[in-house]
């Protein structure tokens, strides 16, 4: 592997191949055996610098450990059919009546769980086994993120029994899915043999593409799991639609998400001192400026960036064959919104959105590209400047936790954490309007534009709606792709505005 491969830009067409020696093999022991592979996917392209940084045991631990767990998303669902029952379960919203087992489970939840409080157990889902899901997860984090969730969510619709902190994870949805570490044995050996169904499944599907009772000649992958026993579905981001489904299944993609995907305790622990440290000295601000090396490459975004800059950039998208665009006009794309807030961008929009200097702010985001040279208006603007740890799990829960949340980008991480946020009592999260704030930035620039005309109109430009504030999804069903995101406004699953904001870290 030699260093270019280590960057991966969230939004593409790149894979993560778990392959399926993988697939089966979940577990700690080999989740340290591949700790390479699966730090990529927790690094979301900040590999090279977190290696740097990667110098203390303890550090390494961590790392050893969230690799372990991103690992272990990538997981094996057992699929079962319920035939007549399906129907009345669905509108009943899938009450179970086995109880058996929920004691000696609530046990090993909080032997695993030493920090989190005792929690209630959902009773055991029971049923008949009648074949096998193997998933494999692609994207950084915070894509497997949502894809673990719509797994789920899917599994469930097609009774599939089994998936993840993964002792929580596969007693929290025991009363949904079951989900194994292995498949059993004769199975296992058949895949190993490389005797396996593997498909990516169609993007954007309804559930009924997985399974639907009124219209079988719609469903295309039940009938393939009832036949082949296992499939492995080698994509997982983005399989399922955002609107348009059964409720259920929504509140379900909800609770796997907010409830039953955790980070590790050791994750947690982190995560939470990290937040103390940064309460202590008053409010916070995490900046997720997504201005590393991959992203500019991939995106062909070069404002501000030097001859030389440009080059590398460019050299390094050629290098890569599955990002599609190799010619890209900057200036244009920019101009359209579509590239990431350069650092001097942005720190001219907090100052004209009137972000107090004082703000301690939180860089969750791996390299800056252009280094110092970049991040000096930003850090005269707001002397209180941290750069993150350069890990992707924890500046996730750092950023759920922080006072103000702004993303200078629209990918995965900023979508999820948007989403989760609102989940978490509607926190303040600025959705910069960037088309917008590039055309009032050139014309302040250029002159045409008095500081308070511009400060005036970035302000008025994002009022309550582009905070975070409760607002419906737009739906567009023959355009999957233009549609708001449901993770990034589950609105099925939120709270009144009026209710107090949650915090996960206990
Ligand atoms: C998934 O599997 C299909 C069929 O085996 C293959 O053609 C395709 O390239 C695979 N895709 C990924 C992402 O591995
Ligand atoms: C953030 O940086 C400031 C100074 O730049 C420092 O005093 C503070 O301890 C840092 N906070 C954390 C959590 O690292």
């Amino acid at each position: 592997m030699n260093g270019r491969d280590m960057y991966r830009v969230e939004d593409k067409d790149k894979k993560r191949r778990f392959g399926i020696g993988i697939g089966f093999g979940i577990g700690i022991g080999i989740g340290i055996g591949i700790g390479r592979m699966g730090w990529k996917s927790l690094g979301e392209g900040r590999v090279e610098k977190f290696k740097a940084n990667a110098r203390s045991p303890k550090m390494k631990l961590w790392i050893i450990r969230a690799t372990t767990m991103v690992l272990l998303w990538t997981c094996l669902v057992q699929l079962t059919a319920l035939g007549d029952t399906w129907g009345p379960r669905v509108l009943k919203g899938w009450p179970s009546s086995f109880t058996q087992d929920s004691h000696s489970a609530t046990a090993l939840d909080v032997k695993f769980l030493p920090t989190a409080p005792a929690r209630v157990l959902p009773p055991k889902r029971v049923y008949q086994n009648n074949g096998y899901l193997m998933v494999s997860c692609n994207g950084g984090l915070n894509q497997m993120r949502s894809a673990i969730c719509d797994m789920v969510a899917i599994a469930r619709f097609l009774n599939f029994e089994d998936i993840f902190d993964v002792n929580h994870f596969i007693t929290s949805l025991r009363d949904e899915v079951r989900i194994l570490k292995q498949l059993p044995p004769r199975l296992k050996k058949r895949v190993e043999s490389g005797i396996v169904h593997t498909m990516p499944p169609v993007s954007w599907s309804d559930i009924s593409y997985y399974h639907n009772q009124f219209c079988p000649h719609e469903m295309q992958i039940l009938p393939l799991i009832k036949k082949h026993k296992v499939v492995h579905l080698n994509r997982t981001d983005a399989r399922l639609a955002n609107n348009g489904q059964p409720l259920e299944l929504q509140k379900l993609r909800c609770r796997v998400n907010f409830n039953a995907l955790r980070f590790t305790p050791q994750i947690e622990y982190l995560g939470r001192r990290v937040v103390q440290l940064l309460r202590r000295n008053g409010p916070f601000l995490v900046l997720h400026l997504r201005y590393e090396m991959d992203m500019l490459a991939f995106s062909g975004c070069t404002q501000g960036c030097k001859t030389d800059e440009v080059e590398e950039l460019t050299r390094m998208r050629y290098a890569y064959p599955w990002w599609k665009e190799k010619i890209i006009n900057s200036e244009l794309k920019r101009k359209d919104g579509l590239c990431p807030l350069t650092p001097e961008e942005t720190a001219l929009t907090l100052r004209a959105l009137n972000i107090d200097s004082d703000i301690q702010i939180y860089v969750a985001a791996g390299e800056i590209y252009g280094g110092q040279r970049r991040m000096a208006g930003l850090a005269s603007a707001f002397p209180k400047l941290n750069h993150s740890s350069q890990m992707a799990a924890l500046d996730y829960l750092v950023s759920l936790e922080s006072d103000i949340f702004i993303p200078t980008y629209d990918g995965n991480m900023a979508k999820v954490v948007e989403g989760h946020r609102r989940y978490l009592g509607f926190k303040k999260t600025i959705l910069l309007d960037r088309k917008l704030v590039v055309e009032l930035i050139d014309r302040y620039t250029s002159g045409s534009l008095s500081w308070d005309e511009f400060s005036g109109a970035v302000k008025a430009a994002h009022t309550a709606a582009r905070m975070g504030s409760p607002k419906k999804r737009v739906v567009l069903p023959e355009r999957p792709k233009e549609e708001d995101y449901f993770y990034a406004n589950p609105e099925e699953c939120l709270q009144p505005l009026e209710s107090e904001p949650l915090s996960i870290l206990r």
